[in-house]
């Protein structure tokens, strides 16, 4: 890595491409910006996406078939009758997934369906959001899902994907019985990972130990895990900048390792990788939650990563 400051767009490429081999796209898969009307679909990002890591030879996720949020603009699938829904649902998944299919290796299928203490109890015992999917398709649109996203391409891996269920609780237990639902239908559902999406404040977080705890628990229920949205807040931290990136880097190291050491744990995919670029600023306020700084130059984060990796 160059210690020379530079922004330019080739310095970004450069480190995306040999610093990383695994690429989701943030949001350029999202239905809303992929797919904005019935018969509209603005392929243009994700296909730069795609292209860009088989130059490089970097796996792909695709991110995410099925989300309450980012839809399109406009009412036409709240218009449709839930038939029409199910159909519009079953198009999306077959077109998106058929257009990627042995370029997008693996998907966040569902992306954030449960909620504790959410408006849906279903009655095999999970809660569930409420949204659009729920309401048109009932409480079995996550199993529909799944069986279309197997037979859209069968070799690409399924996962479902949330938040705040990385660790031991109520949110990670309900995603353990949503999985033991799916595997225990009379069809098995397919249905191979869970993305734990960990976007972390370094001064509150889950402990690893019970972070490695549920990942062995959904691994005895035969599905793998992996990391997926990792970045970690420092602003509310106490001491120096000095000592919130030494923390930072902590709290990353402690964090990589468990996928490092978990057999069952297959990726750890970062919610950007430059504090010039995060979502975080915008949503959270400002922070440097990445492995590199504004200027695209390495963190102590990155040390921390990369020590974990080499371990
Ligand atoms: O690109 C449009 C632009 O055309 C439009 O004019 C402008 C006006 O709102 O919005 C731009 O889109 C924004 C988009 O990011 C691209 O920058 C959206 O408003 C904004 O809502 C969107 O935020 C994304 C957010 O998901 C939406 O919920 C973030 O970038 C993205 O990082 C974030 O990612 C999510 C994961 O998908 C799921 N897990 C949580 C994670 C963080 O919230």
């Amino acid at each position: 890595i160059s210690n020379k400051i530079s922004d330019d767009f080739s310095t970004y490429e450069k480190l995306l491409s040999t610093q990383f081999s695994y690429l989701t796209p943030e949001n350029a898969a999202k239905w809303g910006p992929v797919h904005p009307h019935e018969d509209t679909w603005n392929f243009g990002p994700l296909d730069k996406i795609v292209d860009f890591a088989e130059q490089h030879g970097m796996e792909v996720k695709g991110h995410a078939l099925i989300w309450f949020m980012q839809l399109p603009q406009n009412d036409y699938l709240e218009n449709l009758s839930d038939q029409e829904f199910s159909e519009a649902v079953k198009n999306h998944i077959f077109t998106l997934m058929g257009r990627y299919k042995g370029r997008i290796q693996a998907w966040d299928v569902v992306n954030e369906a449960i909620v504790v203490n959410g408006a849906h109890e279903a009655d095999y015992g999970v809660s569930l959001r409420d949204n659009i999917f729920l309401q048109k398709m009932g409480e079995d649109y996550i199993e529909q899902v799944y069986r279309w996203a197997h037979q859209a391409d069968p070799k690409a891996k399924l996962i479902y994907n949330d938040f705040g269920n990385e660790g031991l609780g109520e949110k990670s237990d309900q995603v353990y019985k949503l999985i033991a639902h799916l595997k225990s239908r009379k069809q098995p559902v397919a249905i191979h990972e869970v993305g734990m999406q960990m976007h972390l404040d370094a001064s509150s977080y889950a402990n690893p130990a019970d972070i490695v705890a549920n990942m062995r628990r959904l691994e005895d229920l035969g599905v793998t895990v992996n990391i997926s949205e990792l970045d970690v807040q420092l602003k509310n931290l106490s001491g120096s900048q000095a000592q919130k990136l030494a923390k930072q880097k902590q709290v990353y190291f402690d964090i990589v390792s468990t996928c490092v050491h978990e057999p069952a744990c297959t990726a750890v995919t970062f919610w950007g990788f430059t504090d010039r670029h995060s979502w975080i600023d915008s949503w959270m306020g400002p922070d440097d939650p990445l492995l590199f700084d504004e200027d695209i130059l390495p963190k102590p984060a990155y040390y921390g990563v990369r020590n974990a990796f080499l371990q």
